[in-house]
């Protein structure tokens, strides 16, 4: 987590405040960088971790003990990232020689110029298009310098989303050092980590990072099912309890397929029933062969923002929407 990172011993990630110890050996995963120099040292040279992470902090709207995130590294050979030399060319080459082994606010000592430019062009055209994907192409960006004991240089991107400039990732050049205690040699890397909850929060209007771990099927319901390209807007859910009502029928036996019907169900119960229903879900077909007869089932949840529904007041809408 922190000694295969480079972190320097007093480091404020390492303290006590900060971080989960289990015991003086063991800590909780404070951040998915933690798996760098373990996959790197396996062979790989292109990875993602997604994984938990846990972090000692005051509980509030954006923070919460344990969040996620999403790590990924890329390392390139000379040939890879500079092109392949042909005889006699002249290319450069990863490393740097002298007189230019010197530690630079743009580059490391061992790299060259040449290759470190050439990797931070490839590290932020990626993320760029990442951002591009989440955020749309038309949302602003802007790249600002970072410090990471792991990276050299390090950078921050941030966007400009929803009237506000908005800190999406960390990333940098990584230590050589770090590539070389994990047995990589020859090659030269880029590396980022994304906090998820805080990208997921932006895009869904989510806003509480609490929601996360609600098993309310109000808030869960918005996202069941749902791909990265659908458009979703979290709407706040009530504080006041669900009820639940079953509702099942014949269908009409003019043979309408169970397709169709459904979403004029739906469309009726929403109609009839209003800002009371909160979910409403096909949850059983039946077909009796012999009959020649289709049943369907319904499972409708009402919840009212204002109060606290009796059962009563649900059957009301629930015997129109049955008539
Ligand atoms: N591990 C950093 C954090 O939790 C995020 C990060 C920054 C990851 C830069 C990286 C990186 O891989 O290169 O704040």
């Amino acid at each position: 987590n922190f000694d295969s990172l480079l972190t320097p011993q007093d480091h404020l990630s390492r303290r006590a405040s900060d971080t989960y110890y289990v015991n003086s050996d063991h800590c909780l995963r404070a951040h998915t960088s933690a798996h760098q120099h373990t996959l790197m040292q396996s062979g790989l040279d292109a990875f993602l971790v997604i994984g938990d992470v846990y972090r000692r902090d005051e509980v509030d709207r954006t923070h919460y003990p344990c969040f996620h995130q999403i790590e990924g590294v890329r390392l390139y050979s000379r040939d890879e990232l500079l092109g392949k030399k042909s005889d006699g060319e002249n290319v450069a080459d990863l490393f740097a020689a002298k007189p230019d082994t010197e530690r630079l606010p743009e580059k490391q000592e061992t790299h060259s110029l040449d290759a470190t430019k050439a990797s931070e062009i490839q590290l932020k055209q990626f993320l760029e298009s990442l951002c591009d994907e989440l955020f749309g192409k038309e949302a602003e960006k802007r790249w600002v310098d970072a410090y990471f004991p792991f990276t050299h240089p390090s950078y921050e991107l941030e966007v400009f989303y929803n009237g506000q400039w908005l800190e999406v990732l960390g990333c940098g050049i990584m230590e050589q050092k770090l590539l070389e205690s994990a047995g990589v040699t020859d090659k030269i890397g880029w590396a980022f980590g994304i906090g998820l909850e805080r990208i997921a929060m932006v895009l869904y209007g989510i806003p509480d990072i609490r929601l996360f771990w609600s098993k309310d099927t109000g808030f869960l319901s918005q996202f069941a099912g749902k791909s990265p390209t659908d458009e979703v807007k979290y709407k706040q859910i009530s504080a006041h309890p669900q009820v639940i009502f079953d509702l099942s029928f014949f269908l009409p036996t003019t043979s309408v397929q169970f397709n169709d019907m459904t979403s004029d169900v739906y469309d009726t119960i929403r109609n009839v029933g209003g800002e009371l229903v909160e979910q409403v879900k096909l949850t059983d077909e039946f077909e009796n062969k012999k009959k020649g007869k289709k049943s369907q089932t319904y499972r409708i949840v009402y919840r009212s923002h204002e109060k606290a529904l009796t059962k009563e007041e649900v059957r009301c809408i629930f015997f129109i929407i049955g008539l």
